[in-house]
């Protein structure tokens, strides 16, 4: 038996349109901080957007059309890094992991305190740093959508064909031995 939060975790299409109380967005801060990170240089910069900021409308502008449902969430928040401040070990962008690691404890979190997450890479990066005013040499990694999950049911017609279609669909996995292996890589 894993985690329920782990178990129970997923990125909802219909987010309900109430607000989340700033406590809640203080303990999701204080997972995000605790992450792990290549040398501990914690390279992320997270910009929280409450629906009624006024940065909010451009950032909404930057989703991908795909994306739309994502504006009916209470926060869109953006992380970015510099990826000159983070470390470089072996060549690789660690700036992109260590995001990735802190959002992750950020969602396990978010999952606890009953709220959901849906990361994006659907967006447009100009557009998201000139609407946030992120410095011109960093990278924004992600964009996630913050909030308490809807019932699709109750706003059904007002949904957009593609999302309908995705809710139908069931939440899948490759097979365990696609991707795990003990003592060497296997081969196809
Ligand atoms: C880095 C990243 C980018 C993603 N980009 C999008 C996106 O642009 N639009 C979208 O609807 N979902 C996006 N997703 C959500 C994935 O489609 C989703 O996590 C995956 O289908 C598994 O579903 P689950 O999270 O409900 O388990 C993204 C997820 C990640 C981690």
């Amino acid at each position: 038996m894993i985690l329920q939060e782990i178990k129970d975790r997923r990125s909802p299409l219909v987010f309900k349109e109430d607000d989340v109380d700033k406590q809640k967005i203080k303990a999701l801060i204080e997972a995000a901080r605790w992450a792990p990170s290549c040398f501990n240089k914690q390279p992320w910069k997270y910009v929280f957007v409450h629906k009624n900021h006024s940065s909010r409308e451009n950032l909404e502008a930057a989703l991908a059309l795909g994306n739309g449902w994502a504006k009916r969430a209470p926060y869109l928040v953006a992380v970015g890094a510099n990826p000159n401040e983070a470390c470089k070990t072996n060549g690789l962008p660690y700036y992109a992991y260590d995001i990735g690691l802190s959002v992750m404890t950020l969602v396990i979190e978010a999952e606890h305190q009953g709220l959901r997450v849906h990361q994006m890479a659907g967006w447009n990066e100009e557009k998201v740093k000139t609407a946030l005013s992120f410095p011109e040499n960093y990278r924004v990694v992600v964009v996630f959508a913050l909030g308490y999950e809807g019932d699709a049911k109750s706003i059904l017609e007002r949904l957009e064909e593609r999302v309908k279609e995705r809710l139908a669909e069931p939440r899948k996995r490759n097979a365990p031995t696609k991707n795990f292996f003990f003592g060497a890589f296997k081969k196809p």
